[in-house]
């Protein structure tokens, strides 16, 4: 997982739950790389397990709901991160459109190691819009995370459904989303 994601997240911890907690979390998670992290290195998927899990009992939260929120915070982070030029879509729809074919290629070609997902759009209405997630990592629950604070910026609101899951022995997810406003 590149840096970028450890930077973000360790900025979560510290703001939510303070400096102090970022500290225990180091303590007590397994992290070859002592917990120093730079953006455009990549370091070991086990160690964002490590410190989420290590966050979950800290906070007594649930590991599933953390992830989730996390995509929440990451959402923003990430955006900024592009020129602003590139995530000048006018709906959620074109939006979620474009991460698999424009936003997640140019992150491939500024960090020729990055693993995304593959987040396929299978059906549109104007009401609904399935995708498929496909990922060895199974971070459907970080996606769920990062397409609500999307919804967000658009002043949508929405619902997403899970009708398959990878962590109940799909190969892939598909996540329905439902426009309710
Ligand atoms: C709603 C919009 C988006 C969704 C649903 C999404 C989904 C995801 C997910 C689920 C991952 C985790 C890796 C995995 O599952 O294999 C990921 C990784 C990543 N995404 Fe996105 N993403 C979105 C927007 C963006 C944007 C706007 C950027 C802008 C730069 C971005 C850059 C990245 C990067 C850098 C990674 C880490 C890759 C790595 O560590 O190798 N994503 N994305």
């Amino acid at each position: 997982m590149k840096g970028a994601v450890f930077t973000i997240f360790q900025e979560m911890v510290e703001e939510t739950f303070g400096f102090e907690c970022w500290e225990t979390l180091l303590q007590e998670a397994n992290l070859p790389s002592g917990g120093i992290y730079t953006s455009a290195d990549t370091y070991d998927d086990q160690e964002i397990i490590e410190l989420v899990t290590a966050l979950s009992n800290y906070t007594g939260t649930p590991v599933p709901d953390l992830v989730e929120s996390f995509g929440g915070y990451l959402f923003p982070a990430l955006a900024h991160s592009m020129p602003e030029s590139m995530m000048n879509y006018s709906d959620l729809w074109s939006l979620l459109e474009a991460v698999d074919s424009v936003i997640h290629v140019e992150v491939g070609k500024l960090y020729p190691d990055a693993i995304t997902p593959k987040l396929v759009v299978t059906e549109k209405t104007d009401q609904q819009l399935k995708m498929h997630y496909q990922s060895p990592r199974k971070l459907c629950l970080l996606a769920i995370g990062l397409i609500h604070k999307a919804a967000e910026k658009f002043g949508d609101t929405i619902n997403i459904s899970h009708e398959c899951c990878m962590h109940e022995g799909s190969d892939h997810c598909i996540l329905v989303i439902t426009q309710e406003n």
